[in-house]
């Protein structure tokens, strides 16, 4: 069985555009090696900065006008580092069938369509599999990213796969920087994931299987922070913008005289609910001209009370499922604080419990981890590339993990 691969890995699921190149080698049962050959993220935040959320036909217009564009930054960076993945043959034109195939493929895409034709015609990719994101997401968005992937494959001749992002962002945090590396671990794992629009509790019990453990009945975490943020009147992201201030009231010791609650800590359950977190703030500031040290206690108190919340269910669920390690996936992911609190809260579950994290890079979306959930199925998983490859990938913006 071929141990090597590379794999171009695709996605657009919400505001950002990204592209990578992976070499994927299996070196024993418990490890694949990683080489990132390239690996390119545009950020449209600053573009939906102005609608204080993301703009769906803005994003979808976004991701078709740079897709093309990124794809040949991606060449030229694999091309400088002396790999032979893409070759120009110096064609002009596409074969007739091939090229009526992406024309019908991209019919809604008339832009992308002109730039493959003009940019990427005599190009061949030499690569095992393109990893695309089927969902969960923005449903306009994500059809973008697939249809470009598809029209790669017919130009080269490569099987797509759809990917779920949510897998892409839990098995981020089994990627070693140091090995360059990717690990199976023992199973089951609990896996944390808390992004703009997920917070879930996963048990995963093999490379395929994926099981609900507990889920936010109303806003997700990433979400409340967004909000929260607007309400202070600090920019979207939210996230890291409440966290430098919460930071900043931690070191200066101020602590919010308004005390917010910790919904759903003490259910029987390992469900979540954020919204009235959200609105409790709502009330705090409301007919109030904040001072800036009254901004930093807010933000302070609200990560202290989403932290507390994280913390409490994530130990809870480690008691009962006892798993070999927990994993932490998706954008807040990125936020310090919880990383400490999370590390300290399982230390006293169990003191030689492990909990691993994406670097902050691998935290936010990115297309990396795409490739990285596709290298772990087929290195550990059962099915091999052809398998799982699919011709009609349909975008699926509510895509679940365990389905
Ligand atoms: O995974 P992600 O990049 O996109 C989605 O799939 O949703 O997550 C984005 C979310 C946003 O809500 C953003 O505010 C939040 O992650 N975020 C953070 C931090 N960095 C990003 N939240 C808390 N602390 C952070 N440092
Ligand atoms: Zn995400």
């Amino acid at each position: 069985m071929k141990t090597e691969h590379i794999i171009l890995s695709i996605e657009t699921s919400c505001d950002e555009t990204s592209l990578s190149l992976i070499r994927s080698t299996k070196i024993s049962d418990t490890e694949v090696s990683i080489e990132k050959i390239s690996h390119i993220v545009h950020s449209q935040a600053e573009l939906h900065a102005e609608y204080g959320g993301v703009f769906p036909a803005l994003a979808k217009r976004e991701h078709a006008s740079n897709l093309v564009p990124l794809m040949l930054e991606l060449i030229k960076e694999t091309e400088g580092k002396g790999e032979s993945v893409f070759v120009n043959t110096g064609a002009k034109e596409l074969n007739e069938k091939i090229n009526l195939d992406i024309k019908n493929l991209l019919d809604r895409e008339p832009e992308l369509y002109d730039n493959i034709v003009r940019h990427l015609i005599g190009w061949q990719g030499n690569i095992d599999a393109i990893a695309i994101t089927q969902g969960p997401g923005l449903e306009p968005a994500l059809w973008v990213g697939i249809n470009f992937a598809r029209a790669l494959g017919l130009l080269w001749g490569v099987k797509t796969v759809p990917i779920n992002h949510m897998k892409g962002h839990m098995i981020s945090a089994l990627f070693s920087p140091e090995k360059s590396s990717l690990i199976s671990p023992l199973f089951p794992i609990l896996g944390l994931l808390i992004s703009g629009g997920h917070t879930e509790i996963i048990s995963m019990s093999d490379p395929d299987t994926f099981s609900l453990v507990g889920k936010t009945r109303d806003d997700a975490v990433g979400e409340a922070y967004d909000k929260v943020a607007r309400l202070l009147d600090l920019p979207y992201p939210g996230g890291p913008e409440i966290a430098r201030l919460a930071l900043e009231a931690r070191e200066r010791n101020l602590v919010s005289e308004a005390e917010l609650p910790r919904p759903m800590i003490n259910t029987n359950d390992y469900d979540f609910s954020f919204s009235g977190l959200k609105t409790a703030v709502l009330y705090a500031v409301k007919d109030k001209e904040l001072s800036s040290e009254e901004k930093m206690m807010l933000a302070g108190e609200f990560e202290e009370a989403i932290v507390d919340v994280l913390t409490h269910k994530l130990s809870k669920a480690y008691k009962e499922y006892m798993p070999s390690l927990c994993v932490v996936g998706g954008g807040v992911a990125a936020n310090t604080y919880l990383r400490e609190r999370l590390i300290q809260s399982l230390k006293e579950v169990q003191s030689d419990a492990e909990i691993y994290f994406p670097t902050q890079e691998l935290a936010t979306d990115n297309a990396f981890m795409i490739a990285l959930a596709l290298a772990f199925n087929i290195s550990f998983g059962e099915r091999s590339i052809e398998e799982l490859a699919e011709d009609e990938i349909k975008a699926t913006g509510n895509l679940h993990i365990t389905s």
